[in-house]
C-alpha cells in the first residue's frame, strides 16, 4: 500500500486520534452494564435528585453528593454526616452492589436513614446505574479507563 505524499500522510495521526477518542468515550466503563442512560437520567431526576447531587463539589442535600461514588466504600462522601449503619456496611460501591442496594435499600443496609423504598424493576436499576456511571464520574472513571487509555496511547505511537 502506498501513501500519497504531503498533506494526506500528515493528516493520518489526526484521524487516528479522533478514532481512538471516540472509541474510548464509547467503551469507557460501560463494558457490562449498558442500560439506557437517558432513561436513567429521568429516573434520577424524579426518584433521587430531591435528595442527591452528582456533580463535582455540588452540595449535599438530605442525602450525600454522589460524585466519585464508583470504586469507593460506603459512607465516604466528604463532609456528609452518615448514619453508622451506612458507614459500617463497608462494601465498595460498584454496579453489582448498587444494583442490590437500590432494589431495597433498607434490606441491604438495615438502619439506613435513606427514606427510599427502592426501584423494583431490574431494567430501571440498570438504566439508572448506567446514567450514574456517567454523571458521578470523578475519581472512579479514571481507574476504570486507565488500561484503555494506555492501550490507545500505544496505538497512537505506532500510527
Ligand atoms: C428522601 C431522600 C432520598 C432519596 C429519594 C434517595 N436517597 Fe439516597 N440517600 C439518602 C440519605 C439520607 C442517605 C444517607 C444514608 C445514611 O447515612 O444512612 C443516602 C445514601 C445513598 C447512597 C450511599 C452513599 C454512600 O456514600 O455510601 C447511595 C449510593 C444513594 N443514596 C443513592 C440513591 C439513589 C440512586 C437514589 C434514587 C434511586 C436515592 N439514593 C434516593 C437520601 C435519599
Amino acid at each position: 500500500m502506498s501513501f500519497a505524499p504531503g498533506s494526506y500522510r500528515s493528516s493520518l495521526p489526526d484521524v487516528q486520534r479522533v478514532f481512538w477518542r471516540t472509541r474510548l468515550t464509547r467503551m469507557r466503563c460501560s463494558l457490562d452494564f449498558s442500560g439506557d442512560a437517558a432513561k436513567g437520567a429521568s429516573l434520577f431526576k424524579t426518584r433521587c435528585a430531591q435528595c442527591h447531587t452528582v456533580g463535582v463539589g455540588e452540595p449535599h442535600k438530605v442525602g450525600p453528593n454522589l460524585n466519585g461514588l464508583f470504586g469507593r466504600k460506603t459512607g465516604l462522601s466528604e463532609g456528609y454526616s452518615y448514619s453508622a449503619a451506612n458507614v459500617n456496611k463497608g462494601i465498595v460501591w460498584e454496579e453489582q452492589t448498587l444494583f442490590e442496594y437500590l432494589e431495597n435499600p433498607k434490606k441491604y443496609i438495615p438502619g439506613t436513614k435513606m427514606a427510599f423504598a427502592g426501584l423494583k424493576k431490574d431494567k430501571d436499576r440498570n438504566d439508572l446505574i448506567t446514567y450514574l456511571k456517567e454523571s458521578v464520574r470523578h475519581i472512579s472513571s479514571k481507574s476504570c479507563s486507565r488500561p484503555l487509555i494506555l492501550f490507545s496511547f500505544r496505538a497512537l505511537q505506532c500510527a
